[in-house]
């Protein structure tokens, strides 16, 4: 199979399981208008400050979660345990700035560690490289206060190996303090950058190769991104469908879509630009077909549950997931060119034909005559008529009425 050379040892399970659920909560959801609230609008600690003291997810339970995001097909899912605005999920010894100290008096990262596990998911941490909190981390062009002459003139002495050893403090806990750990997603390097005033950070503001060093040493088996600025284990493309397999470089490599629900990854309470389920399915069956993962983000709300909107997209997904999911997982990129408006998923002798549109009747299968054995419909394993076509393509028939799923698949046995 097209990528069998990028598998290995560690990735195996990631590669086979192709679906994720992001999570970025924090106490940006409070503001409920983007996870970068505090940069977009300029806001100081003082103001930012109103978002710490009210957050109270007193509804927050991440078994429902779990079981939410596992009936939608996931098998993985990475967590926010501090975003750029610095606020920690957990109980860290290296500061105040987290959530024991907020109105919810209490690590909200272990209980979600422990569900998601209990449900059998892989776990993974993101975290992020930017702090707008830390009083070593240097006023650059993307900090809340950039504009503010005074307030950089007066911070002027903030040292960022200070902040360095903070950041490396903290990824310590993290590994070391919650069990295994199977992918650690850190977020995110810049250093091309500049302002004039100041540039942007990357991997020698970070650290960044004694701090992979550190996090192999930790947890040998953990799967690294690539946003340190240090070759990582796959590649993460962000609220884009790549346009076929993902290549560094000339060559291919494991990758991972990232995409949001409504265009934000926090909650975000009035954007509106939802992607419905359907358009959802079909980017993840996109990118399955071509060689890649889809991590699929969820915003949950300050009081700590899953906005309906998305819950109810997540259970459309989960409808399809239940009778399709074996055209996803351990399934990749397909050597045969897929008919139009149509995208192929194989994994080993089983072909899947994922139909976008809705044809007339019949289906016309470049390079496959001679070589389907028999073709059903997955949903309901009905069988689908299969003959030779005069060229090189076998042709299905198929009923005008198209089956009452979200996008139907055809299941075809390679000989
Ligand atoms: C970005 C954004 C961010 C989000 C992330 C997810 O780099 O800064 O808010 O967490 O991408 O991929």
């Amino acid at each position: 199979m097209p990528g069998n050379d990028l598998v290995n040892e560690r990735n195996a399970w990631f590669i086979h399981d192709r679906f994720g659920l992001f999570i970025h909560w924090g106490i940006y959801a409070s503001a409920a208008r983007h996870e970068w609230v505090k940069n977009r609008e300029r806001l100081t600690d003082a103001q930012y400050q109103r978002y710490f003291d009210h957050f109270d997810p007193d509804l927050y339970d991440p078994r429902e979660w779990a079981k939410v995001a596992k009936n939608a097909g996931m098998r993985y899912a990475v967590i926010t345990t501090k975003h750029h605005d610095g606020f920690c999920l957990w109980d860290s010894r290296l500061t105040d700035y987290k959530a024991p100290n907020t109105p919810a008096r209490r690590d909200l990262l272990r209980p979600f560690v422990e569900a998601f596990r209990a449900e059998g998911f892989r776990i993974g941490f993101y975290h992020s490289l930017i702090d707008w909190h830390h009083p070593e981390f240097p006023v650059d062009g993307l900090h809340p206060q950039r504009d503010d002459l005074a307030f950089r003139e007066q911070e002027k002495h903030r040292d960022i190996r200070k902040y360095a050893e903070y950041l490396h403090g903290q990824v310590r806990e993290l590994l070391t303090e919650f069990g295994k750990i199977d992918i650690l997603w850190l977020d995110f390097s810049y250093s091309q950058r500049d302002w004039g005033w100041s540039k942007g950070k990357g991997k020698d503001d970070w650290q960044s190769e004694k701090l992979i060093a550190m996090v192999r040493e930790l947890q040998p088996h953990i799967l690294i991104n690539n946003r340190a600025e240090v070759d990582g284990d796959f590649v993460t493309p962000e609220q884009v469908q790549p346009r076929g397999w993902v290549e560094v470089n000339g060559r291919r490599v494991v990758w991972e879509a990232c995409q949001t629900l409504n265009g934000s990854w926090g909650y975000d309470r009035d954007n509106l630009n939802w992607k419905s389920p359907d358009l959802l399915l079909r980017m993840l069956i996109d990118s399955v077909s071509k060689g890649g993962n889809l991590l699929l983000n969820v915003g949950p709300t300050a009081r700590g549950e899953f906005d309906p909107r998305a819950r109810g997209i997540l259970d459309s997904i989960g409808q399809w997931m239940h009778a399709h999911g074996r055209a996803i997982y351990g399934c990749t990129q397909s050597d045969f060119p897929a008919p139009p408006d149509c995208r192929y998923t194989q994994g080993g002798d089983r072909l899947y034909l994922h139909l976008f549109a809705w044809p007339f009747r019949q289906v016309f299968l470049p390079g496959l005559k001679g070589k389907v054995a028999y073709a059903q419909f997955l949903h309901d394993a009905s069988e689908v008529a299969v003959a030779d076509d005069e060229d090189d393509a076998v042709v299905l028939t198929v009923p005008i009425q198209p089956p009452d799923v979200a996008v139907p698949v055809i299941e075809l046995f390679l000989t």
